[in-house]
């Protein structure tokens, strides 16, 4: 499924539907450049469970950040790590399983290592547009429609 943001609000209502969907301890993988709304979504994903977008932030150094939500939520940023073993070694693992929700900035960096989970990748387009494009979830449940 393919969706195109005009704004970095409907980013984090898109995030927001897409965190719906994570409530069964799913992770999000997330795909795509530098300022390409990666944190933007992942602020929406936090409202769903129950945690403000404000408290999402993107601290250079923090690999990992954990929020109490309805269930632990993770914000995962793997952008400063290298390889699998450095990304293990940082506990990333660990946040992925039954009752636990994350979403992961620079799911690049997990080369093969994804399986199941909503796969999005988000690309830049002119202005204010992203192209964000989603796997992984049943599309019959999904019910965001976009205005305009
Ligand atoms: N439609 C849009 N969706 C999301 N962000 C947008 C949009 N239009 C403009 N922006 C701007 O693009 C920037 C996206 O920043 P954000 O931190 O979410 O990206 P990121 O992919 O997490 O970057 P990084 O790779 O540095 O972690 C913000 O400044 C935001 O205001
Ligand atoms: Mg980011």
């Amino acid at each position: 499924m393919t969706l195109v943001s005009d704004s970095p609000e409907e980013t984090t209502e898109i995030g927001k539907h897409i965190g719906r969907h994570l409530i069964k301890g799913q992770t999000a993988f997330i795909f795509g450049e530098l300022g390409s709304g990666k944190t933007t979504l992942i602020k929406g994903a936090a409202e769903a469970f129950g945690i403000p977008a404000r408290d999402i932030t993107s601290a250079t150094y923090t690999i990992i950040a954990e929020y109490e939500g309805t269930v632990p939520f993770y914000h995962i940023d793997l952008y400063r790590l290298d390889d699998i073993r450095s990304i293990e070694e940082a506990g990333v693992f660990e946040c992925i399983g039954p009752g636990k929700a994350a979403a992961i900035e620079w799911a690049e960096k997990l080369d093969g290592c994804i399986n199941g989970g909503i796969r999005i990748h988000m690309a830049y387009s002119e202005h204010e547009k992203r192209i964000i494009t989603i796997e992984g979830i049943d599309e019959k449940n999904w019910d965001y429609n976009q205005a305009g």
